[in-house]
């Protein structure tokens, strides 16, 4: 039997999970609320967070799925890419841990994690895997990529933002119209009520499969600024024509890409990862060319596309048979590696 304990800490949510076998037994996760009044994650007191948080995350993790410290096989944990104060907590805590029980401990790229959580089981007869190689959408806060997946531990970039990534621009856009922080979901929600064609935004056409946002995001604020000189009331007039129009070009710019990369590559098998794909037009669009293009799509459940720790033990569940452990000398590193 083998039983991972997977741990997440790379920025404002403390998470634990166990997989045993590859089914998954418990999946908690204590997301901060201290950075609401600051509109933004602050790096300080995320750590200081995780401190607190991360032995009864932890604890919790291991009662839920009915296990004790002693059945663990080994320990997954998110080495990076985050906030090193943030990775910190978990590295150290893994490291702890693994040396008193004298277990293996398996270091998690967290973007790698993002695509494999498509793999993560809620029972032994779930079935409902990409099949490689697929292509992967991830995005989130600070990535959009286009991967190709061709087994859990080959991934390559084959395409990614030269700016901000496209959850940036749903928050930065969504931080001048005053709609708080992060802006993704209430721009999806108010994007329900409005209407795409009012505004026009500008998008980027860029080579190959790679994204950028920051023109988008210029031409918003453009917008905004002419619009509010002839009328103060304009964005409470117009706010979900505007977060509707934001969301769609959003889409339409994602989309594309990868549109381009499906047909290039000759793939059909096509995954969405990532806090961004909680997004409820980005999981019609996805529909959408499924019945169109004939794709197989693979969006996972809400509770797998914010950081969690469910796919970091999924991950240490695919390394583990290949014996991919990680030193205790290990660092964790807070920059993009893939
Ligand atoms: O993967 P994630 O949880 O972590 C970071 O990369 O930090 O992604 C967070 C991002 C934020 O930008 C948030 O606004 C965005 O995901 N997000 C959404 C939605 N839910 C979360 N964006 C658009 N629509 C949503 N429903």
């Amino acid at each position: 039997m083998t039983t991972i304990l997977g741990i997440e800490s790379s920025c404002d949510d403390t998470a634990a999970a166990v997989i045993q076998d590859g089914v998954l037994l418990s999946n908690i996760i204590s997301s901060q609320k201290v950075h609401e009044s600051y509109g933004g994650v602050v790096p300080e007191l995320a750590s200081r967070a995780h401190q607190q948080n991360i032995i009864p995350v932890v604890d919790q993790a291991l009662k839920k799925a009915g296990v004790s410290k002693a059945d663990l096989t080994a320990i997954a944990f998110t080495r990076g890419p985050g906030l090193m104060g943030s990775l910190l907590v978990g590295t150290s805590f893994a490291k702890g841990l693994s040396s008193a029980l004298d277990i293996p401990m398996i270091d998690v790229n967290h973007l790698h994690a993002h695509v494999l959580a498509h793999f993560i089981k809620e029972n032994k007869d779930d079935s409902n895997q990409p099949a490689f190689p697929f292509l992967c959408l991830l995005v989130s806060g600070g990535n959009s990529q286009i991967i190709l997946v061709k087994s859990y531990k080959d991934m390559e970039i084959i395409g990614q933002t030269i700016d901000d990534a496209a959850g940036e621009a749903f928050d930065k856009c969504a931080k001048v119209m005053g709609l708080g922080y992060p802006g993704g979901p209430v721009v999806d929600r108010l994007a329900k009520e409005g209407d795409a064609t009012k505004f026009k935004l500008n998008k980027p056409h860029m080579a190959g499969y790679d994204y950028s946002f920051s023109g988008l995001k210029t031409s918003f604020l453009y917008l905004l600024r002419d619009e509010l000189k002839k009328d103060p009331d304009f964005i409470e007039k117009n706010k979900a024509d505007l977060c509707t129009s934001l969301q769609k070009t959003i889409i339409d710019v994602l989309m594309e890409q990868l549109r381009k990369a499906a047909k290039d590559l000759g793939i059909k098998e096509v995954a969405v990862a990532g806090g961004v794909s909680a997004n409820s037009g980005l999981r019609t669009a996805f529909e959408d060319h499924a019945k169109r293009l004939g794709w197989k799509i693979h969006i996972p459940p809400f509770g797998y596309t914010t950081d969690n720790a469910a796919m970091i033990a999924m991950t240490g569940y695919f390394k583990y048979p290949d014996g991919d452990f990680c030193p205790m000398d290990a660092a964790p590193f807070s920059r993009v590696v893939m």
